[in-house]
């Protein structure tokens, strides 16, 4: 570990005086025909406007390109930690606040980033610190992903316990003690993870989540690539926005197998290096369009999405009247107007119905023809924007973790706040087909997770503006 510090010093005193920290970006910028094309200025700070006013009854239709999966955007900057020389990465969504975050913290860590519109590159050559602070770490609970990388590349790391979206007590037990399995020591101390490898680093070992969880096993995952030996993770998280980062790690040089399924094997290699990946398609955001469509009427064609990472919801929409399919390379929605049947749904680890997709489902449901049950069986206390739909008419009670969701005729425009990323959007839709004026107050947290929601509702149809 101390070897690697001195050797990091070293590089860095020379590094910013001889050499460009990504040689590849301006080659990488221009061989690529749709850098140009890509939404405008993504390299923009959101802006300051913290409402969304929407006007609603309009159809929507147009295109919309679909951006990086944030999800996997986040923990593939994480993993740009695991190796000295630069990563690239194409299709970025550069504009989200959870990337901003992101980048504020890998850059206090030391690394070198350049973002210009869907490009981002990662130098992590000079990295000098292994301190994630309370201040950058609060904001995003993802931060807690630097923790796996950090430790396996530098011995050790001292990470704030995140904060992120209000939704439950959102615990990282799984994390630590999985981490301990590798012979990571962990102490937790005046609200910071404190931790370290035993001399020699972490050891490779067979890892069963007694849960399954995303963030767990991509930490592991991440950690697992610099381990002596071989780690299995078993009951691994199967989400795409997983495989995406395990597919990165082997371009970086890790050796991987079974990803995409419940057992992941991992050999840990000496160290990784840079490589150019291009990040997959938000199929959350995706999914969010579609369900906008769903509810103004209309033909929407969605650039750049794949629908089979949509599985468990395509049947549900499909059930519910809205017409989904791939073309090529991007997913057209049609739906004529009229009332979408009730459906009923259940989230589940992927490929079940995803969590981040429940609030808007329950918006579309508001409006349906009969009753849908929405049961919730990730996240307690998702159901935040349950007060806020009732407020603009819709006919939601509560028991526990499932919701009675009885159709509408109509909702009616009002003043609303959002709560959370995915609680905010449910908000957007309702207003897009409500009676009158919506105002949604605190858009920060939509900020997090849609690259120009505005801009891209707007270009299709919609009255919607920032205030
Ligand atoms: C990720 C996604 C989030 C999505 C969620 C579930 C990112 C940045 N976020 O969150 O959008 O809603 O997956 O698909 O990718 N748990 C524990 N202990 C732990 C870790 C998790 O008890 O150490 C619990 C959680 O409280 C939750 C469940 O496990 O009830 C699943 O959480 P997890 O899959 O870890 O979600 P995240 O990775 O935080």
């Amino acid at each position: 570990m101390f070897v690697k510090q001195a050797t990091q010093t070293a590089r860095e005193n020379t590094w910013d005086k001889k050499v460009s920290p990504f040689p590849a970006f301006d080659q990488l910028k221009s061989s690529r025909s749709t850098y140009q094309q890509k939404s405008p200025d993504t390299n923009a700070q959101p802006s300051k406007l913290d409402k969304i006013i929407v006007r609603g009854g309009q159809e929507l239709n147009g295109v919309i390109p679909i951006s990086g999966a944030k999800n996997a955007a986040l923990k593939l900057m994480c993993a740009a930690l695991l190796t000295d020389e630069p990563v690239y990465f194409e299709n970025a969504p550069n504009m989200l606040r959870d990337i901003q975050s992101q980048t504020d913290l890998m850059t206090h860590l030391g690394c070198h980033i350049r973002r210009e519109r869907d490009l981002m590159a990662i130098n992590a050559g000079p990295v000098h610190s292994q301190t994630a602070p309370y201040d950058l770490v609060r904001k995003m609970r993802t931060s807690i992903l630097v923790l796996g990388p950090l430790l396996a590349r530098f011995g050790q790391a001292k990470v704030s316990l995140p904060g992120g979206c209000a939704i439950g007590t959102r615990p990282v037990d799984l994390h630590l003690k999985a981490l301990e399995e590798l012979g990571a020591q962990i102490k937790l101390e005046n609200g910071y993870i404190d931790a370290k490898t035993p001399q020699g680093g972490l050891q490779g070992a067979k890892i069963l989540f007694p849960k399954v969880s995303v963030g767990a096993t991509e930490n592991l995952l991440m950690a697992a690539t610099l381990a002596k030996g071989t780690t299995v993770l078993a009951n691994a998280a199967k989400e795409p926005e997983i495989v995406d980062l395990g597919e990165c790690l082997i371009k970086m040089g890790a050796k991987i197998t079974g990803l995409g399924t419940e057992t992941i094997t991992i050999e840990g290699v000496p160290e990784l290096k840079g490589t150019t990946h291009s990040i997959l398609p938000d199929r959350i955001e995706a999914g969010t369009y579609i369900i906008a469509a769903g509810m103004t009427g209309g033909t929407l064609k969605l650039q750049n999405a794949r629908i089979e990472h949509l599985s468990a919801a395509m049947g549900l929409l499909s059930q519910a009247g809205i017409e989904v399919e791939q073309s090529d390379q991007d997913i057209i929605v049609h739906r004529e107007i009229g009332r979408i049947l009730g459906v009923d749904i259940m989230t589940e680890p992927y490929p079940g119905f995803p969590t981040d997709l429940q609030a808007q489902f329950m918006a579309m449901l508001s409006l349906c023809q009969g009753a849908g049950m929405i049961t919730e069986t990730i996240f307690e206390n998702r159901f935040m924007h349950v007060p806020e739909l009732c407020r603009m008419g819709a006919d939601i009670t509560v028991q526990g973790n499932s919701a009675i969701v009885r159709g509408v005729e109509s909702l009616k425009g009002a003043e609303v706040m959002a709560t959370d990323l995915r609680a905010s959007v449910a908000l957007v839709l309702a207003g897009l087909v409500a009676e009158g004026e919506t105002t949604i107050n605190r858009i920060y947290h939509l900020e997090r997770g849609y690259e120009d929601i505005v801009g891209k509702l707007s270009a299709c149809g919609a009255d919607i503006r920032k205030a």
